[in-house]
């Protein structure tokens, strides 16, 4: 049995347990990526220290990071690391696109741009821990730069239906 389960895992890239996708990619970028991007983003041209939590409001319950219990610098420090740790999840193996093609994992570039998000994440999160607004305005630069190398190569086409070919 064991070995089966071994033979099917390597002949068809099954992915068990912890590494299994369950989102889609663009489920994966709205979800996770877009989200704590925008968060990272914030910090480029305002002050995360002067985010208040919102009067009448549980920040445990806050929908904005930056408002939460955990927010201001913190949140963009969390934020920075997520995208850091994203980019092992756009190696998952199994996981399509939104059209239904496989993310390309075996294309070298695929592995090269999770790797600049990876670096990318880490220098922001570099960056808001020393809360040095320049540095998170060339961290933001260096994260959008990430997003885009990708999204010029696998996202950016004509129609759906070419995405991730
Ligand atoms: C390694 C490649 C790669 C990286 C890095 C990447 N993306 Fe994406 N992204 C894609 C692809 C490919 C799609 C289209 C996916 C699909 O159609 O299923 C996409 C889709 C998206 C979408 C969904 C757009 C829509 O039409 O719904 C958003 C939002 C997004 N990315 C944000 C980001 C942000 C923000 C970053 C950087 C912090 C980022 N992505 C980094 C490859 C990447």
């Amino acid at each position: 049995m064991v070995l089966i389960v071994s033979a099917l895992v390597a002949a068809f890239g099954l992915s068990l347990g912890a590494q299994t996708a369950r989102a889609d990619l663009n489920q994966l970028m709205r979800g996770v990526l877009y989200p704590a991007a925008n968060v990272v983003f914030f910090a480029q041209s305002d002050d995360p220290a002067g985010v208040k939590q919102v009067a009448g409001q549980d920040p445990s319950m806050a929908t904005d990071p930056l408002e939460s219990t955990f927010g201001g610098w913190l949140a963009v420090e969390n934020a920075a690391l997520a995208l850091s740790e994203s980019a092992d999840l756009l190696l998952t193996p199994g996981r399509v696109c939104s059209n239904g093609a496989a993310v390309p994992l075996g294309d070298p570039e695929w592995a090269k741009f999770a790797q600049e998000l990876r670096d990318a994440g880490m220098k922001a999160y570099r960056a808001a821990q020393s809360k040095d607004p320049e540095k998170m305005v060339d961290a933001s630069d260096a994260l959008s730069t990430s997003c885009a190398n990708c999204h010029r190569k696998w996202r950016e086409r004509r129609t759906a239906a070419e995405r991730c070919k």
